[in-house]
């Protein structure tokens, strides 16, 4: 097969040696974007009169046709056209004849596939973010079902204070929220047009960048030919919001995988989220929360990938940045993935209450309750912190939990206990009066729901 920059070779490299430098083999699919771009292209061609609109019209019929044999998966690429764009160009050829040669005028691959790539990032992106917004609704629902349900909060995975289940849920959808954000503010810069750049330097062409840029929906066009085919940082910063996404999936999962052990026994997930053991028949596991906790590890390869493919490259293309492109698709489907699996596990795993409740009960996580008890009657919360210590000392000899001891034992570690303090060691009381703003109090999670509903609803 000729290849299309033949010209100033005399032999042709070995089969081989075509297959290690092609990237057909995953670059195939940008075929959309890769034909959106050249209609555009063709398109400005002609009404710049660069080429006449016959040759344009007959040119864009052979890219209709593409797109359409595209649709349908009859598309057959060659390894040795190397990659999308010099299979397409081909195939175009053989359906419209030689004049499919002038849709490269004013035109390089390297501000072509620089072009398809922000057409993909743009899409994909956008569809991410409905992704997790799906997610966030999942858990918004959990959460209002469960504002008075009580666990222990940890820090240091030790039980530290008593806090609305609810509220812990919350937590996810705010980070969620930020991550969208992100994701959203990334847009500004996926959406900018590389094309007419040429192969480094832009064109003798009187092309017109605006008009193309319009064409596919560009919000403006890069400055600098140099920067416009040789940085990637718009698929970086896609990677690397990724890979924030995916860190906060991953304690989530971790905290999924917790909760349904025996040892927790706080949550149950759906059957249809979870996994048997060929040889234990007792053995129901989170498999898809490990996964997607495991998955992480290879977002943060791609990013930490692509980040060294770039360290050191001279301006302007070199063709080491084909490697940007298996990292991004595959973070692409790992990220939809994870997010629609996580929507779907939260929204059907079973939420057992009481058992999280009971763990409110059988520890010390009520004692910060006491010293704030105490300092709350004046005395520094230093010296109530060292009494409530004590106190709990004297539990955990005897075998008890704060809310065992009889008043005596209270009065005698300082006079100022009364009566009332069994209430406030109850942990729903606990949870209730923590309704400093953003705090975990029934009526703060109620109003970060509340909040949180808004937002979703003001896209
Ligand atoms: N397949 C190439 C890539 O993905 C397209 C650009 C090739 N440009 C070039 N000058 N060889 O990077």
């Amino acid at each position: 097969m000729k290849k299309l920059w033949g010209g100033r070779f005399t032999k042709s490299a070995e089969e081989w040696v075509d297959e290690f430098g092609a990237s057909i083999s995953f670059d195939q699919e940008l075929v959309q974007e890769d034909l959106e771009g050249s209609i555009a292209h063709v398109t400005m061609l002609a009404s710049t009169g660069i080429i006449s609109e016959d040759e344009a019209a007959k040119i864009k019929d052979g890219l209709k046709v593409l797109k359409q044999k595209a649709e349908q998966g009859e598309l057959q690429y060659s390894v040795k056209l190397e990659d999308i764009h010099l299979n397409l160009e081909s195939m175009l050829t053989d359906i419209v004849g030689p004049v499919g040669g002038k849709l490269h005028t004013a035109r390089s691959r390297n501000d072509q596939v620089a072009t398809d790539m922000h057409l993909y990032l743009r899409s994909e992106v956008g569809q991410i973010i409905q992704f997790v917004e799906e997610l966030q609704k999942s858990l918004l629902e959990k959460a209002e079902e469960h504002v008075e349900t009580l666990m222990p909060g940890y820090t240091h995975l030790q039980r530290a204070q008593p806090i609305s289940f609810g509220h812990h849920l919350m937590a996810y959808f705010w980070m969620l929220q930020r991550d969208k954000e992100r994701l959203i503010e990334s847009l500004k810069r996926i959406n900018i047009s590389p094309l007419g750049a040429g192969a480094l330097a832009g064109t003798t062409f009187p092309i017109d960048r605006l008009q193309t840029a319009d064409l596919l929906g560009f919000d403006g066009i890069y400055e600098n030919s140099l920067d416009a085919v040789s940085d990637r940082d718009f698929i970086l910063e896609f990677l690397s919001n990724s890979s924030i996404l995916m860190m906060h999936l991953s304690r989530l999962s971790e905290e999924f995988i917790l909760w349904s052990s025996q040892e927790f026994q706080f949550i149950e997930l759906d059957d249809s989220f979870a996994t048997g053991s060929s040889i234990m028949p007792q053995k129901k596991n989170p498999d898809m929360a490990e996964l997607i906790r495991g998955k992480t590890g290879r977002v943060y390869g791609n990013l930490v990938g692509l980040l060294t493919v770039l360290k050191g490259l001279p301006l302007a293309y070199n063709k080491d940045m084909q490697e940007d492109k298996e990292g991004m698709f595959d973070t692409v489907k790992t990220v939809a993935g994870s997010l629609k699996i996580f929507a779907g596990m939260v929204s059907t795993m079973k939420v057992k209450k009481q058992q999280m409740e009971k763990a409110t009960k059988t520890d010390f996580s009520n004692a910060t309750e006491l010293a704030d008890y105490l300092s709350d009657k004046g005395i520094p919360f230093r010296e109530a912190h060292e009494i409530v210590g004590k106190l709990v000392l004297l539990c955990v000899e005897k075998g008890c939990y704060l809310g065992d001891l009889p008043l005596e034992e209270y009065k005698n570690a300082h006079p100022q206990f009364n009566e009332d303090i069994y209430e406030v060691l109850d942990p729903a009381n606990a949870v209730q009066r923590r309704n400093s703003a953003g705090g975990t109090g029934f009526k703060q999670v109620e109003a970060a729901i509340e909040k949180a509903k808004v937002i979703l609803n003001h896209k």
